[in-house]
Order: structure tokens, then sequence, then C-alpha cells
């Protein structure tokens, strides 16, 4: 059997575990939740999650890979072989996000190529939605192909498939190497400049300024736990494919500690980031902070545009945010790649760069669905019900299964046997009551919403198709690949001895 690739120094799989965390997620999501739930009291919930459900989960994952060295279906079978279903959910589920992330990244890339003379015009609102996709008036109406976009998707794929292709030293710990630090200092950088700014005070001043009376709100708190799954990469095959290339030796909680800090570290750099720029242009237009305040694709692609125009220095701005954005995109990207490879190389018994190609080729295809007209509100709803109910239920379930009928505690031992510093039990009690029981809430409360009305207004047949039927598919493609034999069956050494919780 061929030895299993490991990353070449503890730097290079921090790297890598930090840029697959940051993410969209981070500059987009992170500052404008931060905002709309009590500003500074936000970080109460927020840094409580981090420490009660973030960090714990995060430990776990690099856990069972470096334990059981193997992509998500083969570690959850190799605990049990009813279990392999939970690793394929978990593939899919980051199958599906790849699909669709990759197109923000191209539409990142496109504007990185704008921003050099602010091709998005004096209506960027106009243009994005027009010029530039081509909205049609439904996710079911596809409309044609928007070239720009499907060509900046090859490049985003492609970057993607060439870190994955050359295998973890040479192509995912070496492109991380690049784009992280680059990442870092054009965020720096643009702080640096945008602090300065006229009005970026004031910018601050709304996203910190606290109201501790949200903290008496559910939604605030379960706002907080949600955003740290999604931005930690947690549940749903990541973090448990890039900790199983983990040298024997390596350490498990200072590497996990030290990813969830400089995640959410970054955050911190991100919301101020955003807020500098929303602080200058509601003082440009002599309106209040809350009245430019955006997120999402709206705040990278209307907004800052918008902002850009009015700023001193636009193609400074412009193209610092836009290659912010794309780098911190491309390493979740590849990421998000990896997990799905390792599943099929290590079912298949493919070598890597065969895999690469059928996953990329397949992902790439799925993907050119986004690049249509309909594409921005086919995006929105598979997103919305991959997020809520998609990495949600496998990162449950994965706790649920590994809290409750695993020995969680050989588990402990094992992890403060190789590593720096040991975690006390206190980690398998937020592993069985705190964290799965948030994520249950939210999981339930995401399904009321969801069930008493559409989702974002659409039609019931948009919304049933491509969410609820979406999500049913994936369940059925998980509960039928175990039995497609590939390799697994003579690979994997079934490890009783951590499936019996109680010895
Ligand atoms: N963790 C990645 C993000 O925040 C997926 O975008």
């Amino acid at each position: 059997m061929n030895k299993r690739e490991t990353w070449g120094s503890r730097t290079g799989f921090i790297l890598a575990a930090v840029g697959s965390a940051i993410g969209l997620g981070n500059i987009w999501r992170f500052p404008y939740m931060v905002f709309e739930n009590g500003g500074g009291a936000f970080l109460l919930p927020y840094f409580t999650a981090m420490l009660l459900a973030g960090i714990p989960f995060m430990m776990l994952e690099f856990g069972l890979g470096h334990k059981f060295r193997g992509s998500a279906p083969k570690i959850f079978a190799s605990i049990s072989r009813r279990a392999e279903w939970l690793g394929w959910w978990q593939t899919l589920v980051a199958f599906v996000i790849a699909c669709y992330y990759v197109i923000v990244i191209a539409w990142t890339v496109d504007y990185f190529l704008f921003s050099f003379t602010q091709a998005w015009t004096t209506d960027p609102k106009g243009f994005f939605f027009g010029q530039f996709l081509g909205l049609t008036d439904s996710p079911l109406h596809l409309g044609g192909v928007r070239w720009p976009i499907l060509g900046a998707a090859v490049f985003a794929w492609l970057v993607a498939f060439l870190a994955v292709f050359t295998g973890i030293r040479k192509g995912i710990e070496r492109a991380n190497k690049i784009f992280m630090p680059l990442l870092f200092i054009l965020v720096l950088v643009f702080i640096g400049r945008g602090i300065l700014l006229d009005g970026a005070a004031e910018g601050l001043n709304w996203l910190f300024r606290p109201d501790f009376s949200a903290l008496s709100n559910g939604k605030v708190w379960a706002d907080a736990f949600g955003q740290i799954f999604f931005s930690l990469s947690v549940g749903f095959a990541i973090m448990l494919s890039y900790s199983s290339y983990l040298p024997k030796d390596s350490d498990v909680t200072n590497n996990a500690c030290m990813t969830v800090f400089i995640n959410c570290g970054f955050s911190l750099l991100a919301g101020i980031m955003i807020f500098s720029v929303l602080g200058y242009m509601a003082a440009q237009q002599g309106v209040a902070v809350k009245d430019v305040v955006s997120s999402g694709v709206g705040l990278a692609f209307i907004t800052l545009p918008t902002a850009i125009n009015l700023m001193p220095m636009p193609v400074f701005f412009g193209v610092l945010f836009f290659l912010a954005l794309m780098f911190a995109g491309l390493t979740s990207m590849i990421s998000i790649t990896e997990a799905v490879v390792a599943a099929v190389k290590d079912k298949a018994g493919m070598s890597r760069q065969k895999a690469a190609i059928l996953v990329c080729g397949v992902g790439f295809v799925g993907s050119t669905a986004f690049t249509t007209g309909g594409g921005l509100l086919l995006l929105d709803i598979v997103d919305h019900f991959v997020n809520n109910f998609g990495i949600l239920l496998g990162g449950f379930v994965e706790l649920v299964f590994v809290g409750w009928f695993c020995n969680l505690e050989s588990l402990r031992e094992y992890i403060n046997e190789v590593s720096d510093f040991p975690v006390t039990s206190a980690w398998n009690a937020c592993l069985r009551f705190v964290t799965p029981l948030m994520m249950g809430i939210i999981l339930i409360s995401n399904f009321i919403e969801d069930l008493g009305k559409n989702y974002g207004g659409y039609t019931t047949q948009a919304v049933v198709l491509l969410g609820w039927a979406m999500l049913f598919a994936m369940l059925v493609l998980s509960v039928a690949f175990p039995r497609w034999r590939g390799d697994f069956r003579q690979a994997v050494t079934v490890h009783h001895d951590f499936r019996n919780r109680r010895k």
C-alpha cells in the first residue's frame, strides 16, 4: 500500500487549515452579522461559540483525522461500517458547495479586472444585475451562459485543480504558503489606508458599539454558533481530510487553537476593513452608516464598488479588495475540492491525479449552471439549503455519533498523548451537550422557518426542486455510495474499541 502523503511542516498545515477557514464567510458575512446582532455585544456570543463549540469541534476533527488517517467516509467507515454514509453526506455537501463557491470566486476575478477602470460604471447595482449577471426572473429560467463568468470559473477551477492534482506538499501547501501571507498583507495595507478616510472612525463606532439588549435574543446566539461552524469549515469533511495528512507525531490541540484564533482574529480585521469603508461612504453621502450596510453578494459587488467610486484612490482600493476576496476564496475552494478528491481516491483506489480530474471535471460541469442568467438565484437557494440543513445536519449527526455512541474518552486520551497541551474532560461535555444542543436548536428553528414560508419568496416549485429535493437526492446518494464496493472493504480496519462507548 502507498504511504500516505503528509504535510511538509507544521506551518504548512496551519496555513492550509487557516486558508480553508478564512473565506468569503469572514469577509462578507461576519462584519454584517456583528452589526446586525448587537455590535460589540455580539462578540460575547461569538467568542462563547468559539470557545464552547469552535475549538472543541476543531480538536475533534483534527483528532479523528490524525487517528484514522483518511477522508471523511473512510474515517466514519473505520469507526463503524454503518456510519460510512455520514462521511458521504459531508462529502456531498462539500461537493455542492464547491460547485457554487467557485462561481463567487469567478465574479471576484472579473471584478478584480473591472477595478482597474471601475468598469462597474456609476450605477454598480444596475451593472451587476443587468450587464454582468444578465439576471433572469426565476431560478428555473436559466437564460444563456455569461461568458466572462464562465471564463473566470475555468480559471478558478484550474487553480483548485492544479493545487489538488499536484498533491499535499507540492500543491496545496505551496498554494497556501503563497496566498495566505498575501491575503494578510493586502488586508492590512487596505486597513492602513482605509482607516484614515473621513468617517472611517464613525463606521467602526457603528460596528462595535455594544447593544447589550441583543444578548437576550436567542437568534443572536444561534447566529453566532452558525457563523462559527461555517467559518471554521467544520462538519463538512474538510478538516477531517486535511488533518489526515498530519505526520504521526504532530500535535492536535495547539494546532486546533491556532487555526481557530487566527480565523476569528481575521474576521475582526475584515470587520474593520469593511466598516471603515462603509463609514466613509456614509459620510460622503451624508447618511447614517446603518443606511449603507449590506452583506453577501450585495456588499461585495454593489456596496463596495459604489464606495470605491467615491474614494480618493479607487484603483488601489478596488484591486486590493477584490484580490483579497479572491485569495480568501481560492484557499477555501482548494480545501473543499480536496475533501471530495480524497474521498473518491480512498474509495475507488484511484491515484490522486485521476480522482482530481474526475472530481474537478464533474464539478466544472455542475457549476456551469451557475454561470447562466439564472445563476445567482440558483446559487441563493442551493446555498441556503446546503448551509442551513446540509452542513448543520452533517455536523450534528457527527457529534451525536462520536459523542454518544463511541468512546470519546479514548479519543481524548489519544489526543492528549500527541498534543502540546492536554484537554480536560470539559471537552467531552462541550461535544456531547453544548455543541449538539446548539446545532439541534438551530436546525429545528431553520426547519420551522423554511416549512412556514418559501425561502426568499421563491416559488414552491423552485424551493422544492432546488432545495428539498436536492437534499433528498444527497441523502439517497450518501446511503448508496457505501454499497459501491471500491477498495474500502479491504482497506478499512474497523476500530471496534473506539466504537464501543463503554469498554
Ligand atoms: N470557511 C469558509 C468560509 O468562511 C468556507 O467561506
